[in-house]
């Protein structure tokens, strides 16, 4: 069954591939035009006659909007994480909230691998040697030039057992790393040695985070989970910038106690121009772009497309991130 074409949905960006297209012969699509995101007030006036809407994790989706929303049935947001959207406020008004988990999983994993390999070996530093001049005969080689850390024969220790950590383990395995982990809920990794997250802190000599960013997750390594890192230690995020605390991890780099980090996520984001993170020595920075793939872009439009739809035709959508309302309208729909 298709939606109903005078369906008004709203589509905060357009987005790579035909998927927008598709969604546009169903239903009738506006785009933001751009450029960049609309404003909240924007996001507000476009959505008070809408039935769905399709949006990015940098657009907030919170109980005031949804309020300002009373025609909105479906929301499907294209990214894995929802943190952006006020799940239970959407939940109490039986909206569905799409998202497109899996499509990612090994373009993230990658992205991962590729910062805790730039930090460990220093790549952005020498580029930066190179470019500047620095690489003169005086210098040509020497014996203690940009000395990094062994990702071969060290400790990984993962943070978050999902689908992403699980991959990003598989790659460790490849390059003879020993990898520890530590999930929220039980699961057994084939090959992850399952530890509390302080035993983790304190025998990984890499670690990678990989945990989605909600109330008990927030902040999950400050100051004092820094300091319990082994001296030399080097951290990656690809996960949320709110996991870390920045102040901390800035003092941690700044001090020496850890040789190095990589980030892709922030606290605030795009990241300030005058924020202290730009100063801080051995860490290396990514604006966001775990997912950003040709094909994985293409492939996470594709899926908040179907989640769009099928939220729209009142079907469960392919991976909705509030299954009670899922399990609301399979009910619904149920023989
Ligand atoms: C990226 O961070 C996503 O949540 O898709």
């Amino acid at each position: 069954m298709a939606a109903d074409s005078g369906t008004r949905v709203f589509a905060t960006r357009t987005l790579p591939g035909d998927a927008l297209e598709r969604a546009g012969r169903e239903v009738e699509l506006e785009v933001w035009p751009g450029p960049g995101a609309p404003s909240p007030e924007e996001l507000r006036d476009r959505l008070a006659s809408c039935e769905g809407l399709l949006c990015l994790l940098t657009d907030r989706i919170d109980a005031p909007l949804l309020a300002a929303a009373p025609r909105l049935r479906v929301v499907s947001s294209c990214s894995v994480g929802v943190d952006h959207v006020d799940l239970a406020a959407a939940s109490a008004r039986g909206i569905p909230v799409g998202h497109t988990p899996g499509v990612l999983t090994e373009t993230t994993a990658d992205l991962a691998f590729a910062l805790l390999l730039a930090a460990a070996r220093r790549i952005p530093e020498a580029d930066r040697f190179v470019r500047s001049g620095a690489w003169t005969p005086a210098r040509s080689w020497e014996p203690d030039l940009l000395l990094g850390r062994d990702l071969h024969g060290a400790v990984l220790g993962l943070i978050g057992l999902g689908a992403i950590g699980r991959a990003v383990a598989a790659r460790a395995q490849g390059f003879g790393m020993r990898v520890l982990g530590w999930n929220r809920s039980p699961c057994e990794v084939a090959g992850v040695e399952r530890v509390p997250l302080p035993e983790l802190l304190a025998r990984s000599a890499f670690v990678s985070l990989h945990v989605a960013l909600c109330d008990d997750t927030r902040g999950l390594l400050g100051p004092a989970e820094l300091a319990s890192l082994p001296r030399g230690a080097v951290l990656v995020n690809t996960a949320r910038g709110g996991l870390v605390d920045e102040s901390a991890l800035a003092a941690a780099l700044r001090s020496g106690h850890l040789a190095a980090a990589a980030l892709d996520v922030y606290e605030a984001e795009p990241l300030p121009p005058d924020s202290p993170l730009l100063g801080v020595p051995g860490l290396v920075l990514a604006p966001h772009i775990g997912s950003a793939s040709v094909a994985t872009r293409a492939r996470m439009a594709d899926l908040a497309v179907d989640n769009l739809l099928a939220g729209l035709r009142s079907e469960p959508m392919p991976h909705c991130a509030n299954p009670e309302v899922r399990q609301d309208l399979a009910r619904r729909t149920g023989p």
